[in-house]
């Protein structure tokens, strides 16, 4: 069992479970390689930002079919650790990849996430319930320097707030209305800084509400994120859909895999 009945109320109450060290430097190496590897590809799959037009975001590294297809993402998205503890919060083993991404916040140059719910735009993507969640990998040192998450902890329990299309980031995406957020600060929780070591680990739950800042320091800060959805869940046919690399239809179950299997099948 990937998590402790202890965690799972946690997850259940909080939105969210950090879990420390639970990457070998090793497979640390192993993602951060990889991650060098899929920075350098000019596809769709690859978003990039600011003057040295570094990558903001890639995508899809879990998927055979993808041009950023990773065997060692592929094998990280199934093992006991990351999928088995997917398993256990959503109570079902019929799980797929809603989409896999590296955010890499490039020093100095890596901006903000607004805050938002992953929820507010999966929905408009056809989903119809919040039955996902997400699984982070910290592959730097997140500091609040470094542009580190926040989260609110509890919000996940108010339910999906509209969102609203924020043209004012880099990325642009469906972000969480200023007067919702400080409603849930005054009403709610105080958020969290999400600090860590490379090699942390973090599940939380699709209406989590959540952020992060600039990247002031020198160092890069890479964060890898696997977004599971039930099968049962999966997207209704919907008009325009988003491409496949954030919004994936291939809704096969993600096999559970050996915990040896990231540094077995990927060297
Ligand atoms: C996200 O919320 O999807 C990304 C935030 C981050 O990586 O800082
Ligand atoms: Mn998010």
């Amino acid at each position: 069992m990937a998590l402790t009945e202890k965690e799972i109320v946690c997850f259940d109450q909080d939105g969210y479970v950090i879990f420390r060290n639970l990457f070998s430097e090793k497979e640390v190496d192993l993602l951060r390689r990889e991650a060098a590897r899929i920075a350098d590809l000019e596809t769709e799959c690859v978003i990039r930002e600011g003057q040295t037009s570094k990558p903001k975001i890639m995508l899809r590294m879990h998927d055979e079919q993808s041009p950023t297809a990773s065997p060692a993402y592929i094998a990280a998205s199934r093992l006991p650790r990351i999928l088995g503890s997917a398993i256990q919060v959503l109570r079902t083993k019929n799980l797929y990849i809603h989409h896999s991404k590296i955010n890499m916040k490039s020093a100095i140059e890596g901006s903000v996430w607004p805050w938002h719910q992953d929820f507010g735009q999966w929905h408009l993507d056809g989903i119809t319930n919040p039955d996902l969640v997400t699984f982070m990998i910290m592959l730097d040192d997140a500091t609040e320097f470094s542009g580190c998450l926040y989260f609110q902890p509890g919000s996940h329990h108010l339910g999906r707030i509209e969102p609203q299309w924020d043209e004012t980031t880099a990325y642009k995406f469906y972000s969480t209305p200023t007067d919702a957020v400080k409603k849930s600060f005054e009403t709610g929780r105080q958020p969290i800084a999400v600090t860590g070591r490379a090699g942390d680990a973090v599940l939380f739950h699709c209406n989590l509400l959540h952020a992060s800042g600039q990247n002031l320091s020198a160092e890069d800060r890479r964060q890898v994120y696997f977004c599971y959805n039930k099968t049962a869940n999966r997207p209704q046919n919907i008009e325009e859909p988003r491409p496949e690399h954030v919004r994936s239809t291939n809704w096969n179950a993600v096999p559970l895999e050996e915990d040896s299997a990231l540094l077995v099948n990927s060297c």
